[in-house]
């Protein structure tokens, strides 16, 4: 998210804003582009929005994963990298290693989108994030708290830097351990930081919840030790605002209950379906398309 200005990501999400009516029935402006999606962890989400927002702009996709590709050889991710250029106009690269799309981007002639780099960050989620929170809440004076691993969850990395480009009043609540690290806690301007969610939840506009990483984690204990240790259900929500939107990355396991889908608050589904009209705005503009 550092790579852009408040300037750069509303003109993203008002991009996002004009893709909106063809997020369902699809436009030609990217007719004869190609894009590669290289996953290299897995992905339902991401991966399978970037192929729908690339086929619903009238262009086309080619996908590899570790488990076909040329990587179980022993093949570098430069090499792939160096040859995946030469077939496509831009690459979508999901990789386990932090700073992974930063290198490629910096050897590779096409655009590379970060589509997740380990417990780095998620760029692109960023983007469908802030467009829900503003179609769904606002983003002027907002109050927001994140919940959860906030140490391995790179959606609230990236997001924490977003959200004090739009000077929102952050509350980091996490369990012990899983806080926000310290180098991303020290560059915002209004925060707070906790490990009471109901300290805080009746206070908020916005509660995104994350998942606990488990294969972030070096020692399985530590995971077990943090394991199931918040979960948001009906009696959590008693005397929230009655705007309060609950947001997700997704996948879930078990920190939301599903009783709380049926309730105003839940727009998690809304949020994922927000992928297409974000990604659909950002590949154009990346790949020169007429907006
Ligand atoms: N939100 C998200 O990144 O989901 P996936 O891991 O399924 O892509």
């Amino acid at each position: 998210m550092r790579d852009f200005t408040r300037k750069d990501v509303e003109f993203i999400l008002n991009c996002a804003e004009k893709m909106l009516p063809y997020a369902t029935s699809g436009t030609s402006v990217l007719q004869s582009k190609i894009l590669a999606l290289l996953f290299f962890e897995p992905s339902t989400r991401t991966q399978l929005s970037f192929d729908s927002s690339m086929k619903r702009l009238g262009g086309s996709t080619l996908s590899l994963s570790s488990a076909g590709s040329s990587i179980l050889k022993g093949e570098t991710l430069t090499d792939t990298i160096k040859v995946v250029e030469g077939y496509t106009d831009a690459i979508v690269l999901r990789h386990p290693r932090e700073g992974a799309a930063r290198m490629a981007s910096e050897i590779s002639s096409v655009p590379v989108i970060n589509a997740g780099d380990g417990a780095g960050h998620h760029p692109t989620q960023t983007l469908l994030d802030l467009y829900t929170i503003r179609k769904e809440s606002h983003l002027n004076n907002l109050d927001i708290a994140l919940l959860g691993d906030l140490k391995y969850g790179r959606t609230a990395h990236s997001l924490t830097y977003a959200l004090n480009m739009f000077k929102a009043n952050i509350t980091l609540v996490a369990p012990d351990g899983l806080q926000m690290p310290k180098h991303i806690i020290s560059t915002l301007d209004s925060v707070t930081v906790t490990d009471k969610l109901d300290d805080v939840i009746r206070d908020v506009d916005v509660l995104y919840v994350t998942r606990i990483q488990k294969e972030r984690f070096p020692d399985p204990n530590e995971y077990l030790r943090v394991a199931k240790s918040y979960k948001i259900s009906l009696p959590i929500l008693q005397g929230v605002r009655d705007n309060l939107i609950i947001m997700h990355p997704l996948p879930r396991l078990d920190e939301i209950a599903t009783e709380v889908d049926q309730t105003k608050h839940a727009k998690y589904f809304q949020q994922a379906f927000y992928g297409i009209p974000v990604r659909m705005g950002l590949l154009t503009i990346v790949m020169g398309g007429a907006l």
